[in-house]
Parts: structure tokens; C-alpha cells; sequence
């Protein structure tokens, strides 16, 4: 007989009230929260965030939650109490950190566009590190520092053109990708950088891709990154910290991801006898599954050629199936005994590319509810108000209480910053 295995949310279980996650039946979240609602376990974001500090035992090291992935203030404030630090993108993320509780000296900020006025909010914060992606930005620092009276912390963050075996769209280490400086280049950047008034040498960073279910190209990136830290101590430019990006991958399907103790264990050997702290900015890891998006069947449809299940949920709310052709799991919340049928899983958005899963085979019926797993990374942090569509609310589960920590938007609130053209009547 083959066993189901078990879901790839640790704390999700099937009992006589359907789906419960950690002590709660989603069938009640519905029931008082509404759908689509996004779900978090408490226990499952903690255990997450536990491998990571667990793998990395007592070297010096941070572990900075890339905020892109789950940005949410419950769930960063939970990070932030468990002492994590945050890979921010924007001047925007850092103000959720901060306002999460977030210590600033433990933000990086990452990203190729940081404008100037995201850098006097960053350097006022006092963050712990710029990770610079161009000699350009280099400059802009330097002088925006300056002005400010301040040094500005930084790392470059060195492209070492590894091919991380992930989907080309969130592949970033490849020459061809727009992140980063080659390593050629950095050496002299690095050079250029210790000769700027107004910025301090700190670090080197790369992050080449995200979903990565090898770990042999980080290994192999990270080489690369040791024998660049090595040429700049032989110049006299020490490191503090080698921060070594995020990027490993989760189970949405039948992949099998290392663990994340496999996954670090050939980086900590690489670094084993050096003083530099390392730091991490895993994102997908730490609330992939963490998560799960519940949304209620609001019709089926039975075309000529398809089956659709019309939910209340859409591409609005989780963009990935539409952006990247994802794979979600999908799990009724209670098992009816209805006759089995092959569906699309859709929303109700008017583009034929709104669909969150495709060719399930599923026994539904109208009004039930449904669990798309996995989506607790780069789901409602990526969704949008497309159609005027509230986005949807977001609770934290913690044992058998359920905390609302995103309450549903309301329709006036979209459009609370226009107005209608005061002269929408004057005669042409
Ligand atoms: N650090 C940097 C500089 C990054 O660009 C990213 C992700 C991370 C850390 C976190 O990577 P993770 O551990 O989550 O793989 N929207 C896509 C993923 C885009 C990832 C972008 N960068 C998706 O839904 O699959």
C-alpha cells in the first residue's frame, strides 16, 4: 500500500475536521477570517528559521531573512524576536523591519536600483552593510555618505557566473544576469572602494538564484568568493563578512531539497578556519512552507474540454503559477465522497493566464474549500490589486489561536489616493 507522504507544511494535518493546521481546523479560519486568507504556522516559520541557527552552531554568523519573500510585520516580527537579521530591497522593506522590531545593524541592503533617497534613510537607520552591484551605485554611495557627514558599510556583491540550475527568471549569478559586478572587475572596485573617503570596506556578497535543489554551484560560487577575499587580504583589504545570499530551494511538488544542514555543511567546511562572520539571506527556506493560501470554490464549470474550478482566490493573489507556470499543491480541506474530476484551478480575473493550477484530478463540489500549499514565499508579497481586488488577509497560527496579522483590504481603500479629473464634464 503506498503511504501519501506527508505535507511539505510539517504542521498541517488531515483530522475529523478536515485540514488543521498546528491546533486550528482551516474549515473555522474560513469561517471567521473569510477567503482567500493566507495562513502561516507560527511553529513552522520558528522550526524554519531554527535550521538555519542549528547548521550553524556557534561560528559567527547571521542569518538575514530576505524580506522580498514574506514581508508581512507578524512575520517579520517573529524573525526579529528570534534575533535574525534581514536582506532588505528596499527603502520600503527596511521601514516594515524597523517597524517589526528589526535591528538595523542587522540589515544588508541588496538590489541594483537603490536610489539616493533610500540611502540616507539606510544610513541614517544605520544598517550593517550596502551590498553595492556597480561601480556606479559605488559612486552614488560615496558622495550621498558624504553629505550626510557618514561612512557608508559596504560589500560588493561579486557575480561569479556559476549556472545555479534554477528557472532562467530567478537565476541571478550568470554573466548575462544584471546582478552584481564580475569578479574580475571587483578586485579593482574593491581597491577603488578602500580609496573612498566616505565608505567602509565590510564584506563581499553573492546570491546566484533562488530554488536551488543542488547545492554543488553555491559551493562552487563560494570557492570563487574565498579565493577573491583571499587577493584583497595579499592588497590589505580584510572582510568582516562573506554573505553567501539565499536561494535554497523548498519541496512544492516531489522535489527533494538538501537539508538545510546538507546545504550549508560544504559552505561551513569552506570557511572553517576563518574569522569572517558569514551571513545568509535565505527567503523561500524560511516561509515557503510555512504558508498556504485558502480560498473557497465559488463554481464549477464543466466545458467541452475542461474542467474548471472557479475559486475565490486569483492570480492576484498568487502570481506565480502565471509568472513562472509554479506548481502548487492542492488540497481539498475536507475530503467529500463526490465522483473525481480532472480541473483547472482558476480565479476570476479576465486573462486565460489566471490559472493557480492546471490538469488536477480532484473530487469537488461548489463551496468548498481549497489549500494551495507552499505559498508562504513570494505569495502575498507579490500580489496585486489587479481588477480591484482586495488583497487578501493574512493570520499567523500559534498552536490553537489564530492572530489576524493582515486584515482584508477594502475596496475604498484602493482607490483612496485618486480622484475623479475635476473636469471630467467640461465640453471638448
Ligand atoms: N538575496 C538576494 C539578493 C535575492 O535576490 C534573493 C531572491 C534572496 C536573497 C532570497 O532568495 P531565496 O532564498 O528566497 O531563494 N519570485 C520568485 C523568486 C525571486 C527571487 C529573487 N531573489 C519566485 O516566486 O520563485
Amino acid at each position: 500500500m503506498s503511504v501519501a507522504p506527508a505535507f511539505p507544511l510539517t504542521t498541517l494535518a488531515r483530522g475529523a475536521a478536515g485540514l488543521t493546521l498546528e491546533g486550528v481546523a482551516l474549515v473555522d479560519i474560513a469561517a471567521r477570517f473569510g477567503t482567500p486568507v493566507y495562513v502561516y504556522s507560527r511553529a513552522a516559520l520558528v522550526a524554519a528559521f531554527e535550521a538555519y541557527r542549528g547548521a550553524l552552531g556557534a561560528r559567527p554568523a547571521l542569518v538575514c531573512c530576505a524580506v522580498k519573500a514574506n514581508s508581512n510585520l507578524g512575520v517579520l516580527s517573529l524573525f526579529a524576536a528570534l534575533g535574525a537579521g534581514f536582506d532588505i530591497v528596499s527603502g520600503g522593506e527596511l521601514a516594515r523591519v524597523l517597524a517589526a522590531g528589526g535591528r538595523a545593524e542587522r540589515v544588508v541592503f541588496s538590489g541594483v536600483g537603490k536610489s539616493r533617497v533610500e540611502m540616507k534613510q539606510a544610513l541614517t537607520a544605520g544598517i550593517r552593510c550596502f551590498n553595492v552591484e556597480s561601480a556606479a551605485e559605488l559612486d552614488r554611495l560615496n558622495a550621498v555618505a558624504g553629505e550626510l557627514g557618514a561612512s557608508a558599510p559596504i560589500a560588493l556583491r561579486v557575480n561569479p557566473d556559476v549556472d545555479p540550475k534554477t528557472h532562467p527568471y530567478i537565476s541571478t549569478g550568470l554573466k548575462s544576469n544584471k546582478f552584481g559586478v564580475a569578479g574580475d572587475e571587483a578586485f579593482a572596485l574593491y581597491q577603488r572602494a578602500a580609496a573612498m573617503p566616505h565608505l567602509a570596506v565590510r564584506g563581499i556578497a553573492c546570491h546566484i538564484g533562488s530554488q536551488l535543489l543542488d547545492p554543488a554551484p553555491v559551493s562552487e560560487a563560494a570557492a570563487r568568493i574565498l579565493a577573491l577575499v583571499d587577493r584583497l587580504a595579499a592588497v590589505g583589504i580584510r572582510l568582516d563578512h562573506i554573505d553567501l545570499g539565499g536561494g535554497l530551494g523548498i519541496r512544492y511538488r516531489d522535489e527533494t531539497p538538501p537539508t538545510v544542514a546538507a546545504y550549508l555543511a560544504p559552505l561551513l567546511d569552506t570557511f572553517k578556519d576563518r574569522p569572517e562572520t558569514l551571513c545568509f539571506e535565505p527567503g523561500r527556506s524560511l516561509t515557503g512552507n510555512a504558508g498556504l493560501l485558502l480560498t473557497r470554490i465559488e463554481y464549477l464549470k464543466h466545458g467541452e474540454e475542461k474542467n474548471f474550478a472557479i475559486v475565490d482566490a486569483a492570480m492576484n493573489d498568487l502570481a506565480r503559477p502565471a509568472l513562472y507556470d509554479a506548481w502548487h499543491e492542492v488540497v481539498p480541506v475536507v475530503a467529500y465522497d463526490v465522483p473525481p474530476g480532472r480541473y483547472d484551478i482558476v480565479g476570476p480575473i479576465c486573462e486565460s493566464g489566471d490559472f493557480l493550477a492546471q490538469g488536477r484530478d480532484l473530487a469537488l463540489e461548489a463551496g468548498d474549500l481549497l489549500a494551495l500549499l507552499s505559498a508562504g514565499a513570494y505569495g502575498m508579497s507579490m500580489s496585486s490589486n489587479y481588477n480591484t481586488r482586495p488583497r487578501a488577509a493574512e493570520v499567523i497560527v500559534d498552536g490553537d489561536t489564530v492572530h489576524l496579522v493582515r486584515a482584508r483590504e477594502t475596496v475604498e481603500s484602493l482607490y483612496a489616493l485618486e480622484c475623479p479629473l475635476p473636469n471630467a464634464h467640461a465640453p471638448v
